[in-house]
């Protein structure tokens, strides 16, 4: 009788063996949470399309942020939703509207023991819902709403925003908004752009989450989900122009992007798992179809392993929490 020469299965036998010869992990440093803060509200609202999400008050929003930076975690992410909406999204620019009132709060908050981001994008803002400004005949005026872009960056860097994340996806927003910080004196400010950023039909719960008034698609601004080329072209531009990391979006159904990007890019590299990713597996779960944690961890750990340096996911902290616990 001959015996198989290879035995791959002699790696996996014992716990402390596979355990020697994994080649990814995640650490909570990696990890970044998305938060939503709403204006004028008294008590957190349930975002009912992503079971454990919430509209945060600045209150339980600042409180979130303390324990994200007790668990470890790299960063958290913050979108505002406002009270009021207009059609070229004063709300962003202002000092005073929601966004850049919370990085303020939850930057006195942390301080340097959590890395406070901002949402650079007008959608949350407009009331056409659309991530910029319309022209006369009803399309996305590129060169117009990068102006306001510029603005809404400096206000989010002087209420003490650490990262900007532009995420509108007009063509030339990461110059025109490095421009617009240095101008400011704002060097140090750090741009993670969301450069490859596809029409994902899973983002509808974050449409939810903000309140959205998008009627229609943003196909004109985010790729196509048919395109890999196109993704290493907006990546190149977005380093061109100054992105300090780049990030891949949405991340599950795009890990060859990721992976491609991950290839070529000589800086950081971010994944953003979005809203609907979130809550297929919640769904799931919840149903009793899948383990719920297993599935999380495992998700987030083939994002790494495809190539992401950071992982924006609204499990963060949970799976944190969980990496202590070990
Ligand atoms: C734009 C923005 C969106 C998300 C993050 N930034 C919405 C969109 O592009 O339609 C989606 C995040 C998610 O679905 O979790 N401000």
């Amino acid at each position: 009788m001959s015996f198989p020469t290879h035995r791959p299965r002699r790696l996996r036998r014992t716990p402390a063996i596979r355990s020697l010869v994994a080649e990814t992990s995640m650490a909570p440093r990696q990890l970044i949470l998305p938060a939503f803060v709403r204006e004028g509200a008294t008590a957190n609202i349930p975002i009912s399309s992503m079971p454990g999400v919430v509209q945060h008050t600045l209150d339980s929003l600042k409180a979130e942020a303390a324990r994200a930076a007790e668990l470890g975690l790299g960063g958290i992410m913050l979108f505002g939703v406002p009270a009021q909406r207009d059609a070229v999204g004063s709300g962003a620019v202002d000092p005073h509207g929601i966004l850049n009132r919370a990085i303020a709060e939850v930057k006195a908050e942390v301080g340097d023991a959590l890395l406070v981001m901002g949402d650079v994008c007008l959608d949350e803002f407009t009331d056409h819902g659309h991530c910029g400004v319309l022209a006369a005949d009803g399309s996305v005026d590129n060169d117009a709403t990068l102006e306001i872009y510029g603005r809404m960056a400096v206000a989010q860097a002087e209420a003490g925003a650490d990262v900007l994340g532009p995420s509108g996806m007009m063509d030339g927003q990461v110059a025109v908004i490095r421009q617009a910080l240095d101008e400011a004196g704002h060097q140090d400010t750090l741009i993670m752009a969301y450069a490859a950023k596809y029409a994902s039909a899973f983002y509808g719960p974050f449409r939810e989450a903000v309140d959205s008034q998008l009627k229609g698609d943003r196909r004109t601004y985010q790729m196509d989900p048919a395109n890999r080329r196109e993704a290493l072209l907006e990546v190149e531009l977005d380093l061109e122009e100054g992105a300090d990391i780049v990030m891949v979006k949405p991340a599950m159904a795009y890990m060859d992007i990721l992976a491609d990007v991950a290839a070529m890019s000589p800086v950081p590299v971010a994944a953003y798992q979005i809203s609907g990713e979130y809550s297929m597996i919640e769904a799931a779960a919840a149903n009793g179809w899948i383990d719920r944690r297993a599935a999380i961890e495992e998700s987030v750990l083939g994002l790494r392993r495809a190539g992401a340096d950071q992982v924006l996911t609204y499990w963060a902290a949970e799976l944190a929490q969980w990496l202590k616990e070990g």
